[in-house]
């Protein structure tokens, strides 16, 4: 299929949807217009369905989910967790939200598990070992009944539409099946391990561009989830097929961590920079308070260059300072804060950031240990997949929901006939002294414990501006997502771009560990007759070139339009446009 790249420029209207919505408070620049953003054609369209049925941002985030669960098995799904951050205006005051159903460790997997002999290689990332247990299905349940307004039918419909019809594999679907092959050699022998990925997924290695994949067995659990509820899920059918799979590829998840699995709602973490509000993801998610810390060392940076805007050699050198400080952050502090400590008001607290600007290198960068000097001056020791959906209503509500299975296509473990794919989760956790499959180095604190979640580096964010949401953002990449979103956000809130630019712009990414500094392939500009990666090597960085930093998914509201902008670097998908004063479509017809 073509490689899609769509940048919708939705201009607000004043149809007759937004006057038959009863009793909600419209803001005035977010009335009328909607916008949707995911890695997929077929979810962006679930969404938008939702929404002109009249359904709201959660409605449509789920549909949007649970499709991408179908189409995106190498990405995410109802065998993984998630994070969704929620702002719903209405009658009885305004929802801020954000929701963790991120996926817990199982009982029997304790902090040296990953340490015992015997186990196969990579135990972490592929086969049972590396499944935790899944929570996407009890999350968009939860997020569907509390705050959704469309019954399951037909918010399931697309989703087992896009099973049962069969969907079609494209460019970005091949990149993940290559990325997974080349690890696995066919001398090896190793591929037929995959079983149903295989087999079915990845056509035995022959997986095409263009061919049309049907998956029966997904469709049959969406069908029992959309007629049973979560319970099949964590109790039923479902649940049996699960555990069955997980053990007998070497596995610890059981029938009692299913059945005790919990969704947990918190406040989102708020902070504000250029004047904005912003909603971010807390805890065990090291995304929100990370960008929020870069936010807040790019704004007291107070750098705006004119010419090469974000791609200006002195902003790129302050934008990569304040990773290198959030980042050691995040791998001495962060892990799950029901579990261990997490000093996180400490971390967004104005004195905290004010530090780092005292000791922030002009000029040239600093070896890893720099970056690790806390506020008092002390030295601190050192002890993939993914997809984002952003949705604007016609309301004014906003959902950003990011979802993982982790790597690509997961453990490889299909619950058995259902024909979803578990995640790898558990290389999230600190499981040995080595870094994760990402790179990233990480605390003991984030050591895997029975129903703890590992952390994460998932950033759904909304902006408000005076009150009303002006930019969804968040992105898939491990890591980079951080790096991804935070980019998009400041090219909004600094260079005032609109949505298609915020995520086209090249984009750079550095995690502290390991020294050296990812710079996109698409960053070719030139500063003073010299590339702008060669004044980032003058800097004192070991740049690395790269194809992608992330793929992120925004949606942008400003005075007159709503803009909905998915990344061409994972293939994604916009909405398509509503013209000023256009008349709301009638309902489509869903299968
Ligand atoms: N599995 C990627 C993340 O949650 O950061």
């Amino acid at each position: 299929m073509k490689h899609l790249t769509v940048i919708a420029a939705i201009i607000a209207y004043s149809g007759t949807t937004l006057a038959q919505v009863p009793g909600g408070v419209i803001p005035p620049t977010a009335a009328g217009g909607f916008g949707v953003a995911t890695d997929h054609e077929l979810a962006t369209k679930a969404a938008e369905a939702m929404l002109q049925r009249g359904g709201n941002a959660v409605d449509a985030a789920v549909a949007a989910s649970f499709t991408l669960s179908v189409v995106r098995p190498f990405a995410c799904g109802i065998g993984g967790g998630g994070f969704m951050v929620i702002y719903l205006p209405g009658t009885a005051g305004v929802v801020q939200t954000a929701v963790n159903y991120r996926e817990t460790c199982p009982a029997a997997i304790k902090p040296d598990t990953f340490s015992e002999p015997g186990l196969p290689a990579r135990a972490s990332e592929f086969g049972g070992l590396a499944v935790a247990t899944p929570g996407t299905v009890k999350g968009l349940l939860y997020v569907l009944e509390k705050y959704g307004t469309l019954p399951r039918d037909v918010v399931f419909a697309p989703a087992i539409a896009a099973a049962e019809d069969g969907f079609v594999a494209d460019a970005a679907y091949i990149r993940s099946k290559t990325e997974l092959l080349e690890q696995f050699s066919p001398a090896s022998g190793g591929r037929e391990k995959f079983g149903f990925v295989w087999t079915t997924l990845l056509g035995k290695g022959e997986l095409a561009s263009g061919d049309r994949i049907r998956n029966l067995g997904h469709g049959k659990a969406l069908r029992l989830i959309a007629s049973e509820g979560a319970d099949v899920f964590y109790g039923g059918e479902i649940a049996a097929a699960i555990v069955s799979s997980v053990q007998r590829t070497g596995g610890r998840l059981s029938r009692e961590d299913l059945a005790l699995y919990k969704v947990s709602e918190t406040p989102p973490l708020l902070g504000s920079a250029f004047g904005r509000t912003v909603l971010t993801m807390p805890p065990p998610s090291s995304g929100g308070v990370a960008l929020l810390q870069i936010l807040g060392m790019m704004e007291r940076s107070s750098i705006k260059p004119q010419e090469l805007k974000s791609s200006d050699p002195a902003y790129l050198f302050s934008l990569v300072e304040a990773m290198k400080f959030a980042f050691a952050d995040r791998a001495f502090y962060m892990a799950d804060p029901a579990f261990v400590p997490v000093p996180t008001e400490r971390l967004l607290s104005a004195a905290y950031i004010d530090s780092r600007m005292k000791i922030m290198p002009k000029g040239r960068t600093e070896g890893i240990g720099y970056y690790t000097i806390n506020e008092n001056g002390e030295q601190l020791v050192p002890d993939g997949g993914t997809s984002h959906i952003s949705v604007v209503d016609s309301r004014g509500g906003a959902v950003a929901c990011t979802e993982t299975i982790n790597l690509a296509f997961g453990s490889l473990v299909e619950a058995e006939g259902f024909g979803f794919i578990l995640n790898n989760q558990m290389d999230d956790f600190t499981t040995s002294a080595a870094p994760n499959a990402f790179g990233l180095t990480q605390s003991k604190r984030n050591a895997p414990e029975g129903g703890k979640r590992p952390l994460s580096s998932m950033t759904p964010t909304v902006v408000l501006k005076s009150g009303s949401v002006e930019m969804v953002s968040g992105g898939a990449g491990g890591p980079r997502i951080i790096s991804g979103t935070v980019q998009t956000v400041l090219n909004r809130l600094i260079f005032d771009m609109r949505a298609g630019e915020c995520v086209a712009s090249p984009r750079v990414h550095h995690q502290w560990k390991p020294s050296e500094l990812q710079v996109e392939d698409r960053l070719m500009k030139r500063y003073n007759g010299l590339p702008v990666s060669q004044w980032l090597e003058k800097f004192g960085h070991r740049v690395k070139r790269t194809s992608a930093v992330a793929g992120v998914n925004v949606v942008v509201v400003s005075q007159d339009t709503v803009e909905a902008a998915a990344d061409d670097r994972r293939g994604g998908v916009a909405t398509p446009h509503l013209r000023r004063n256009q008349e709301a479509q009638p309902p489509k017809e869903l299968k």
